[in-house]
């Protein structure tokens, strides 16, 4: 069986290292906000160079966390993309925002640039960018666009940890980054698990606090928070991983190479990558008008692939008030299938990929 992807494989490949320092913990003591927690917040902003990193349960709190700590009023608005985690859009509905589809451009899969400027109204107060699949939009092109309009930046990075555009890390460009551990990300943990990173002081001790109850120094609750903290054993687990972020993702990158190099099929339309734009490649995204067939064909092969997504979410039930029309996202979400790509998968299953690809 060959899957799109298969987080065991890492965390088998360093279970020692990874029991025993589960282990260390246990004998420890502290199973919430101690030195482990400490100590990758600290390695993680040092990895992508800014100034502050507070960790989180996942993603989609680190996002709604975010968007609280910018103050905004109900009628205000958030513009993101539609295809994308119902995460991204659901962190947008609890904060109690308006929330604002555009569309994809057909090459990147990242945000139509024209199109999100096209769209900034008065009461747009904020961009979410989803860095889909492991590769950014033209950032210095975004970051013009949130200076001349005044919107704030969040950066979506639970697809592109280790992912940069011009040199950049990706998460540091916006004035907050949200990056997901989910067992299945580039960069993982065995549960869920999270962060946030800025170099605004004043946002990082807002989510900092409102990460754990809105609290103070003195246990005093001066914001609305919640409750959403990374917790010893997966920062331990952290620790461990972070060491092996640029190798696996180099990994990523090599099956990737091989894929762009060797799939030749007119049926099947490859990736393109954005100009600058450094891809981590955590989905390998084609696409193809005959997807079911496709899917089919690999599965009788027993290669199970992904769609990312199926229903993008101005067509789910919840954003229902705000349904748009997005031609290219509608197109894409009917065309798209994930195939495999992870860190381990051998070069004799990729020539099996290739291959079925090849006779479809
Ligand atoms: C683009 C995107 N945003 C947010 C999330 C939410 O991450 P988490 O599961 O850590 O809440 C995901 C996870 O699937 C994602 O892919």
């Amino acid at each position: 069986m060959i899957y799109f992807s298969n987080p065991k494989y890492s965390f088998l490949k360093n279970k020692k290292k990874i029991l025993n320092n589960i282990s260390k913990v246990i004998d420890n003591g502290q199973y919430i906000r101690g030195q482990n927690c400490k100590n990758f917040e600290n390695s993680f902003k040092k990895y992508l160079k800014c100034k502050f990193a507070v960790g989180t349960g996942n993603a989609t709190d680190s996002l709604l966390l975010s968007l609280k700590a910018l103050n905004l009023k109900s009628s205000d608005e958030v513009i993101t993309t539609s295809l994308t985690a119902t995460a991204t859009g659901i962190s947008i509905l609890n904060a109690g925002v308006k929330i604002k589809f555009v569309d994809i451009c057909n090459r990147s899969f990242c945000v139509d640039l024209k199109s999100l400027e096209k769209n900034i109204t008065k009461k747009t107060k904020a961009i979410i960018i989803v860095h889909l699949y492991g590769q950014s939009c033209n950032m210095n092109y975004l970051k013009k666009i949130c200076k001349k309009y005044n919107l704030y930046l969040i950066e979506d990075c639970a697809q592109s940890a280790g992912g940069l555009f011009n040199g950049k890390k990706l998460g540091t460009f916006g004035h907050l980054g949200c990056f997901s551990f989910f067992p299945t990300k580039n960069l993982s943990c065995l549960g869920d698990g999270g962060a946030i990173v800025t170099n605004n002081k004043k946002l990082f001790e807002k989510v900092k606090s409102m990460s754990q109850y809105g609290w103070d120094k003195n246990r005093d609750a001066i914001y609305l928070g919640v409750n959403s903290r990374l917790d010893e054993i997966q920062s331990a687990v952290l620790n461990l991983k972070l060491k092996n972020l640029n190798k696996d993702n180099r990994e990523r990158r090599k099956i990737a190479k091989n894929y762009l190099k060797n799939i030749k099929n007119s049926k099947i339309i490859l990736p393109k990558t954005v100009n600058g734009s450094n891809h981590v490649y955590h989905l390998f995204v084609v696409r193809t008008k005959r997807r079911d067939l496709l899917i089919k064909e690999m599965k009788k092969n027993n290669i199970f692939c992904g769609i990312h997504y199926k229903l993008p979410l101005h067509k789910q039930k919840i954003f229902k008030k705000f349904k748009r029309n997005l031609n290219v996202t509608n197109q894409l979400s009917k065309e798209i299938v994930s195939i495999p790509i992870y860190p381990g998968l051998s070069k004799k299953e990729q020539t099996k990929v290739i291959n079925v690809l090849n006779f479809f």
